[in-house]
Formats: C-alpha cells, sequence, structure tokens
C-alpha cells in the first residue's frame, strides 16, 4: 500500500509513504488553498494503481471526487451512514479510505466509525488518508479518531502559519520552517520517522 505524496531531497526523490509498514494513517493539514486536496488525490492515485482499492469521504466540490468512478465507494462527509461505510470496506484485500475535509465528518457515529476503522487498520490491510484544516484537526471540538491520526505522527503540513502546528504531525517546527508557507502543494512532512522533510506535490 505505496502512496506517492511528492518529490523531494537533493536530486528530486519521489516520495511514498508505505502504509503497510509503521502507522497505517496519513494526515495531510494546512490552511485554506494550500494544496491538501491535490496531495489527497495524488495519494489516492498512486494508491490505487498499486492495486489498493479506494473508498472515499469528501463533498462533491472536492478534487478527490474525480476519483469516486474509479473508487469502491464514494459518500459526502454531510450523509454518512455507518452500515453503508461498514459495508464498502468489507472483504479481503488492500483498501485506504481517503478523506478530504475531514471537519465536515460530524455525525458521532461516523465518526465513532471511524475511530473503530483506524484502530484496527494496522495490520489488517487497511489505511487513512485524511485530509483537513489545520485550524480545526483534533482540536477539543474534534477530539476523536482525530487524535489517533496525530497520534500516528504521520503526515503532512502544508502552508503553516505557527511552529504550533508541527505538533499536528509529530514534529517540532522553528520559524524556519514557516518561511515557504504560500507556494501551493509544498509540504513539511514526517514520514514516520520524525524527520521534517519538505517536499514538493505534483498537481496532476
Ligand atoms: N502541487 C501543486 N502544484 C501547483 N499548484 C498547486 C498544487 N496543489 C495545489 N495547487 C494550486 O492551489 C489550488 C488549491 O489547491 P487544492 O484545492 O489542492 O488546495 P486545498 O488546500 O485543498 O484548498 P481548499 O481550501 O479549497 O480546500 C489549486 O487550484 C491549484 O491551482
Ligand atoms: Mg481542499
Amino acid at each position: 500500500m505505496t502512496a506517492v505524496i511528492g518529490v523531494g531531497g537533493d536530486d528530486l526523490d519521489t516520495i511514498h509513504i508505505d502504509l503497510q509498514t509503521g502507522s497505517p494513517s496519513f494526515l495531510i493539514v494546512g490552511s485554506p488553498r494550500s494544496g491538501r486536496s491535490t496531495m489527497a488525490v495524488a495519494a489516492a492515485e498512486s494508491l490505487r494503481r498499486n492495486g489498493t482499492e479506494l473508498v472515499l469521504i469528501a463533498p462533491q466540490a472536492s478534487p478527490l471526487w474525480q476519483q469516486a468512478e474509479r473508487a469502491r465507494a464514494a459518500f459526502d462527509p454531510s450523509n454518512l451512514n455507518v452500515e453503508n461505510l461498514a459495508a464498502a470496506t468489507a472483504g479481503p484485500g488492500n483498501l485506504a479510505l481517503i478523506i478530504d475535509d475531514a471537519e465536515l465528518v460530524q455525525d458521532p457515529d461516523a465518526r465513532q466509525w471511524l475511530k473503530t476503522y483506524l484502530r484496527s487498520a494496522r495490520g489488517n490491510e487497511r489505511a487513512l488518508i485524511a485530509a483537513g484544516s489545520v485550524e480545526d484537526f483534533g482540536t477539543s471540538v474534534f477530539s476523536g479518531w482525530e487524535i489517533d491520526m496525530k497520534t500516528n505522527r504521520r503526515g503532512a503540513l502544508l502552508s503553516p502559519t505557527a511552529t504550533l502546528q508541527g505538533g499536528q504531525i509529530g514534529v517540532s517546527l522553528t520559524r524556519t520552517h514557516l518561511s515557504q508557507s504560500g507556494i501551493p502543494g509544498r509540504a513539511l512532512v514526517n514520514l514516520g520517522d520524525g524527520t521534517i522533510r519538505t517536499i514538493q506535490t505534483p498537481l496532476i
């Protein structure tokens, strides 16, 4: 379950995450218009090409909805049903649930289901990638599955506006890390080893 999220390093190597080893989740947070949806689409596309089935949760205005036809199922975050989610994610084989605008998932039953899904994902051919607002993710208003995503310490931060935001992906930032904010698709990432890398997501 390999997802390409961009290029980086001195040689512009492809940067990917393997969701089968280490934490089964990847969090994409950032400011509005920073390129969060585009990174979610790049990850979804590469996962699918590598043979992972997709289930999507995104508003229809999200670029992620472009992948809906090739996904096993696609749901609107304002209209989630736990039975449908369970049915869509059941069965053998690698499957990734990809969420865009995650702060729109507010139904308590769906939120509880997400928590259980995430907790049982590891070693179980399941993964979760979620993109959302850096302000809202895992704040007191949203203290459920988002906390587990943060604890997994894997993710990308696009256009950070405060060093404190590094905590969302499990790293400590200095003010220097804020200097490249405002470039769409430019992200600081923690691939799971706690190292901060700067990457650029392709616009596909
Ligand atoms: N990797 C990229 N390379 C170049 N331009 C990009 C990239 N990612 C995003 N953009 C530009 O930034 C715009 C916003 O991208 P995107 O919709 O992915 O961001 P977002 O953070 O999800 O925004 P929103 O706040 O609308 O949800 C795009 O229309 C595109 O023009
Ligand atoms: Mg978006």
